[in-house]
């Protein structure tokens, strides 16, 4: 083969150098008190008893009227889980546990000022609560059990009282990220066709008081343009009886809830008996064509769903003080921060504000001062954790016996870190795998049970059946071979539909491996994740990043999150992102942008060495054409590094509309750095 020739690679073929990692082993101490050691549960939730396994976890809840059947798949790939049934999740999440609990934390609020004083809100203050926004938003917004709703509200308890009003009624909820922009706001409004806005006036981010109300007169006014009417917009303050935001209130449309309530105190709002398969969400999700994409969750399944794994998986008990550090406007937070938890009766932290704000123990303090023992939180915190102090959990008395990632694939070393540091060696890692579509994990390890392996997810979690295909659709079966992983099973947590368009549901994730468009079978009807992955010999899965985050060079397919992975492993370097920049021979090459450690000059020879670390660990072939070593990376407000921004300016291309990112400014820095 000549040098100039460019190989043909079928697209799931990924190049894969990853070595296995050793193993890591629960302590007894967690292993003696987890929720589920019993490994016969792999043999209950083999295919081979598909569906039934799953009233297993449907009778987590309480139901009205338990369900007629299982699943009904006669609209594959559309399901109906434990059909028939009726139950509410905020009667599940709440007055179920009021005979028993009433006086228990359900939420401890911390405030980003740490002069405010922690919250802390039984579950009778949230029934009570719960309650009276259910009576104001039935009797003075008029919303009715199926209904849309669109709440754009940041990290507070008026947020998950506000979700749990509506599923108290049956409205759809559906959240938008407090960071999101007033046209993104506007997209959703007019997609699940709300007429209902719901806002907060102010919140603290890094220190800074934000004018959120702002957004909601913009958003309105977007989807006005668009054809959607929104009549009413509910304002909570961020001081109850004080305005913060200096954006007036709209005579007839705007209404303070804080002083609306006062009509509503004492009322109590019977919660309806919703069908199992109503919907109870909407959770917007952006791929990265097209628009966004309303992935719509039921009721009954998916709250039996969240309720296990947040049981087993992330093995809550009711004296656990539990912290999910996501932010409730992504599935994370509705799945592991509300619904999950709050069905257990746990305790549950919503912190407001930035983790490393005002300085880089904030986080560890937050722990110490509310002995939180469970801790969830995703590679990007834990980066900037260690980026900004890595030896600051060790001057902090908390003690962690669980902790969570979630929502990138780990680089094994910083998953050491987390380990070492976060965890003091005590506590036991869950990887966990899944998606907004998914409601809850595909591959975990289960902790009480199975080792941990860095920087692999693990097998699918009980009841979920991976398979890994090539793009003909033929199994991948050889262990650290690369393809498309696949579930092969329907499970309760999935998502029913995308709102409004069954084809793009129909097309986007189950088209690809189904030959039988018209079957009736849920084995005709494979998942596609959309995500490339390996399984080893142990049948763990190490999630490689989406399908297109890969470098072709020279034909030889490259992930990017492993040549990341290869210089984080260098002592100095705190971030690492990797983008393909055109090349006339090879077709692509890596392009490698690096931010150090904090104090850490940037040097050509600490450039050097990082390539140098690249070639040693998977070969010249991964060679970066450059390593930048640049202030900081760009990111979006949910701290994804934004490769797509990266990958213009190496491309000398145009990097367009930046000023939605956390940081803009860092832009121009590096653009004027690579293409001076
Ligand atoms: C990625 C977040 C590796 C994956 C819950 C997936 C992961 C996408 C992991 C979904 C993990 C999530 N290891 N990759 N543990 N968890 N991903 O919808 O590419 O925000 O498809 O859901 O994140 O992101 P989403």
């Amino acid at each position: 083969m000549s040098k100039n020739e460019v190989v043909e690679t079928t697209e799931a073929q990924i190049a894969v150098h990853w070595k296995e990692e050793e193993y890591y082993y629960p302590s007894s101490k967690f292993v003696g008190q987890a929720n589920l050691t019993d490994p016969a549960v792999f043999d209950r939730f083999s295919l081979d008893n598909f569906p039934d396994y799953y009233t297993e976890y449907a009778e987590l809840l309480t139901w009205y009227k338990y369900w007629d059947e299982v699943l009904d798949s006669s609209d594959a790939p559309c399901y109906k889980w434990f059909k028939g049934g009726k139950l509410n999740a905020s009667y599940n999440c709440i007055d179920r546990h009021l005979k028993d609990n009433k006086n228990k934390t359900a939420i401890h609020f911390v405030p980003e000022l740490e002069e405010e004083r922690v919250q802390h809100i039984t579950y009778q203050e949230l029934y009570v609560r719960v309650n009276e926004f259910a009576a104001l938003l039935r009797d003075t917004a008029k919303l009715k059990r199926g209904d849309r709703v669109t709440i754009h509200m940041p990290m507070g308890p008026d947020l998950p009282i506000t979700m749990l009003a509506c599923a108290r009624l049956g409205v759809i909820h559906s959240v938008v990220f407090g960071g999101f922009s007033p046209s993104a706001s506007a997209d959703r409004i007019v997609d699940s066709q709300s007429r209902v806005l719901i806002v907060t006036d102010a919140y603290y981010r890094a220190g800074k008081l934000l004018n959120h109300k702002f957004n909601a007169d913009e958003a309105v006014k977007i989807a006005a343009e668009q054809g959607q009417t929104v009549d009413t917009v509910l304002v909570w303050q961020r001081y109850p009886g004080k305005y913060s935001s200096e954006t007036p209130m709209i005579e007839g449309r705007d209404i303070f809830v804080n002083e609306k309530l006062k009509d509503h105190y004492g009322a109590r709002v019977e919660p309806e008996q919703m069908l199992s398969e109503d919907p109870l969400f909407l959770m917007y999700t952006s791929g990265t064509t097209g628009k966004p994409k309303g992935c719509q969750h039921g009721t009954g399944g998916y709250l039996a769903y969240v309720a296990a794994m947040s049981k087993y998986i992330q093995d809550i008990h009711p004296e656990d003080v539990y912290w999910c550090m996501a932010d409730i406007g992504w599935i994370t937070g509705h799945s592991f921060i509300v619904y999950g938890p709050l069905a257990l009766c746990a305790s549950s932290v919503i912190y407001e504000g930035v983790p490393t704000y005002p300085d880089a123990g904030r986080s560890w303090r937050i722990a110490q001062e509310l002995d939180v023992n469970i801790f969830h939180t995703a590679p990007t915190a834990i980066r900037a954790l260690r980026k900004l102090g890595p030896d600051e959990p060790a001057k902090y008395n908390y003690h962690f016996k669980h902790m969570t990632t979630v929502g990138e694939p780990i680089e094994p070393a910083v998953w050491k870190w987390y380990e070492s540091a976060v965890g003091k060696g005590e506590a036991i890692i869950v990887d966990t795998y899944w998606q907004t579509e998914t409601g809850g994990f595909l591959c975990s390890t289960v902790p009480g049970i199975k080792p941990m392996k860095p920087g692999s997810a693990g097998p699918g979690v009980p009841g979920i059946h991976p398979i890994i295909y090539d793009d003909e659709g033929k199994e991948v079966a050889e262990p650290g071979i690369a393809g498309n992983i696949c579930i092969q099973n329907p499970w309760p947590g999935m998502f029913q539909t995308i709102w409004g368009d069954r084809d793009r549901f129909v097309d986007t994730y189950f088209a690809m491996y189904n030959t039988k468009p018209d079957s009736k079978d849920w084995r005709d009807w494979p998942y596609l994740t959309g995500d490339a992955a390996t399984m080893s010999e142990d049948g763990y899965y190490r999630v490689l990043g989406r399908i297109d985050d890969v470098i072709n060079v020279s034909g030889h397919r490259l992930g990017t999150k492993e040549i990341e992975s290869a210089a984080l492993v260098v002592e100095e370097v705190a971030e690492a992102a990797v983008v393909p920049v055109a090349h006339e021979i090879k077709g692509k090459e890596p392009d490698l942008y690096i931010a150090l450690k904090p104090g850490i000059p940037a040097t050509d020879e600490l450039a050097q060495k990082i390539s140098d670390a690249i070639c040693e660990q998977i070969g010249k072939i991964a060679k970066p054409r450059k390593v930048w070593l640049v202030p900081d990376m760009p990111k979006t407000r949910s701290g994804k590094i934004m490769r797509r921004v990266l990958g213009a300016i190496s491309n000398k291309g145009d990097v367009g509309n930046v000023m939605t990112l956390a940081n803009p400014e860092v832009v121009e820095e590096i653009r004027e750095m690579v293409q001076k």
